[in-house]
């Protein structure tokens, strides 16, 4: 049973209260066994059983716990740098992905790919993704848009499991846009993901939550409703990508349908905000989408106001979040977002756990947690958001092992 000590500030990131309550405890200690978090308090109160553990020292920084990144699509096949450079040239996401480059070109190259292919490619993104000090991802399909395809990418993701020391999340996200076959028959495609796609994924066990592109250019509200009714019966738990480019509702179907979030927002309506505060939607922030397309930042201070629990996430993806930074996120989040650094640090951890119904064993420094925990080279949550260069973790703990 280790103990980690002479740590200045634990921002324990406890559940209770609101956005802006991180719990800090000064001059603090933690006591772990195997991979579970035992005892947290003052380092003057540790109590004598621990005092002759084996001990690591935090050399009098600050430590918060392991970072979530709750919305990522790890998987895919190729890059879009050629539409980076578009979209500098003034040419919108929309437009691009009208003329066929866009999702549909990373699908293209996604079926392309074997899963052995992809699963080098994640694997390798997912361990840097780590070693910034992520302990807990969420990662979605979406980019086979095919039976096949879709259960390849998900299949990646359940090897991810067995051999990265990361907890993953997945989603189901058949629903991303319509592939080109099904261009002139929507409700062939919605079909072929009620009928085969959804029962196989759940079949196989291979993903928690169904998420949806709800826009006016990929899913409408009526088609997302009976989609999610669909993944519902089969046991999976509705996610949205909701009113990022218009407002259309997507926030109120996700408190219609009790999704446990609701993504992107950016276009999210008044009405929309009550209601997902009153059905406890978390709301996803992505600033990462909004600096690379060009795209107004949500005003999270407005959804915080409005009694929603706000949780920061990257949206990695090789189109709209070619970054899987999650500091950066974090910072613009700050800037742009309007919330404090203790706010956005409850966004990153037990909140963005809570977007991955993860907040009962992650997320927070609290003892029968998962020992998941990074030493951050700052003199307070303040001090490390404003000065950004990455990460500034030192070293971290996932389920009690150090890294890095
Ligand atoms: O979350 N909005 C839809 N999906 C992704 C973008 C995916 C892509 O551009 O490849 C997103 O931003
Ligand atoms: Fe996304």
């Amino acid at each position: 049973m280790p103990i980690l000590q002479n740590i200045s500030i634990l921002y324990t990131c406890r559940d209770e209260g609101g956005q802006p309550d991180i719990h800090p405890i000064e001059n603090a200690a933690i006591a772990w066994v195997d991979d579970k978090i035992e005892w947290v308090g003052k380092k003057s109160e540790l109590p004598e059983k621990y005092q002759s553990a084996e001990t690591f020292d935090a050399g009098g920084k600050i430590v918060i716990p392991g970072l979530v990144d709750c919305h990522t699509h790890l998987c895919f096949g190729g890059w879009r740098a050629d539409e980076f450079e578009m979209r500098i040239q003034g040419r919108s996401y929309l437009e691009i992905a009208k003329a066929g480059g866009g999702i549909l070109s990373t699908v293209k190259a996604t079926r392309k790919a074997s899963e052995d292919e992809l699963f080098e490619k994640a694997a390798g993104l997912l361990d840097e993704i780590h070693r910034q000090g992520v302990t807990a991802i969420e990662c979605k399909s979406g980019y086979g848009l095919s039976l096949d395809d879709e259960l390849k990418q998900l299949r990646v993701y359940r090897r991810l499991k067995k051999e990265s020391p990361v907890h993953i999340a997945t989603t189901f996200l058949g629903a991303h846009t319509f592939p080109p076959e099904y261009k002139e028959n929507r409700q062939g495609y919605i079909d072929l993901i009620i009928n085969e796609m959804i029962p196989a994924v759940a079949e196989e066990n291979l993903a928690e939550f169904c998420d949806i592109f709800v826009e006016e250019s990929a899913f409408t509200i009526d088609e997302a409703r009976t989609i999610f009714e669909a993944g519902k019966k089969h046991g999976l738990t509705p996610k949205l990508h909701a009113d990022q480019l218009s407002s259309g509702g997507g926030a109120e179907l996700a408190a219609e349908v009790g999704a446990v979030s609701a993504d992107h927002l950016e276009q999210i309506s008044d009405e929309g905000i009550r209601q997902m505060s009153e059905k406890g939607v978390i709301g996803v922030t992505l600033p990462l989408a909004s600096l690379y397309t060009q795209q107004p930042y949500l005003n999270c201070r407005k959804l915080v106001n409005g009694g929603v629990e706000v949780a920061v996430a990257t949206d990695f993806n090789p189109g709209s979040a070619p970054t899987f930074d999650l500091s950066l996120a974090m910072m613009l989040t700050c800037n742009h977002g309007r919330l404090t650094p203790a706010e956005v640090l409850k966004g990153a951890t037990i909140y963005a756990a809570k977007a991955i119904n993860r907040d009962k064993t992650l997320g927070s420094i609290v003892p029968g947690k998962s020992a998941d925990f990074l030493i951050i080279d700052a003199e307070n949550v303040n001090e490390w958001l404003y000065h950004y260069r990455g990460s500034r973790m030192t070293f971290g703990f996932l389920k009690g092992k150090r890294f890095n």
